[in-house]
């Protein structure tokens, strides 16, 4: 089975725990939500207490991006909130296997996201310590962005050192991800695509996302 992980960012903020609810309703099993701190990307968005307050709402598995500087100072903070998965960016840290083992002394699963222009050379020898691997399809900041083309050729090779990683590494990717492109992105073994936009347009939220459920799986 393949996923679609609702980013709560293109979500209507003011009305969250009714969305969360919808969202739910449909089954969905992962729910991604974008922690920016404008300055690692030029965008603010939620903390931990954000966080600690959804996670009263439910449990679905929550997938939690952190765009953030000195995420090490954070990772507890983040558990404590009510994080499942914990993804942090290559680009963030000098120290990418001590955070992967912080985050794993708290329990929790552990990502590595990678910026469009960071090779996948770059987590090569740390591969076997992680969780999930997550490609950034954009340039993270923003929802709403278009998909970069250039990407399927990392995804491809993502998957391949998946592949050859004697571990069961979750591949995901996030940014700029509809129908369309999931039509030409089905054939590289992806297990969670993250969806803000495509999920939340025009308040349909249980049809969008259902249709692209569909489009992963069929
Ligand atoms: C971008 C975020 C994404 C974003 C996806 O920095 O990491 O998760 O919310 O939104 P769409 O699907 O609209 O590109
Ligand atoms: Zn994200």
């Amino acid at each position: 089975m393949k996923y679609i992980a609702p980013s709560i960012l293109s979500s209507d903020l003011s009305n969250i725990h009714d969305q969360i609810k919808e969202i739910e309703k449909t089954g969905c099993k992962y729910l991604h939500i974008d922690v920016m701190d404008g300055h690692f990307v030029p965008n603010i968005t939620f903390g931990p207490p954000y966080i600690k307050s959804l996670r009263k709402q439910t449990d679905m598995i929550f997938d939690v991006h952190l765009m953030i500087e000195n995420p090490e100072k954070y990772i507890d903070e983040f558990s404590k909130a009510g994080a499942d998965i914990i993804t942090v960016h290559q680009e963030a840290s000098p120290h990418l296997h001590r955070l992967i083992q912080q985050i794993k002394d708290n329990n929790k699963l552990a990502g590595i996201s990678l910026n469009p222009a960071t090779p996948v050379s770059s987590i090569e020898n740390i591969i076997e310590d992680l969780d999930l691997i997550l490609i950034m399809t954009v340039n993270p900041g923003f929802g709403g962005q278009k998909y970069i083309e250039n990407m399927n050729k990392k995804i491809e090779e993502t998957a391949k050192l998946i592949d050859k990683s004697s571990k069961n590494i979750l591949l995901e990717i996030d940014g700029g991800i509809n129908k369309k492109n999931i039509d030409k992105l089905k054939k590289y073994n992806i297990d969670i695509y993250v969806s803000g936009s495509a999920v939340f347009k025009n308040g349909i939220i249980k049809d969008n996302y259902k249709k692209l459920m569909e489009s992963v799986n069929g």
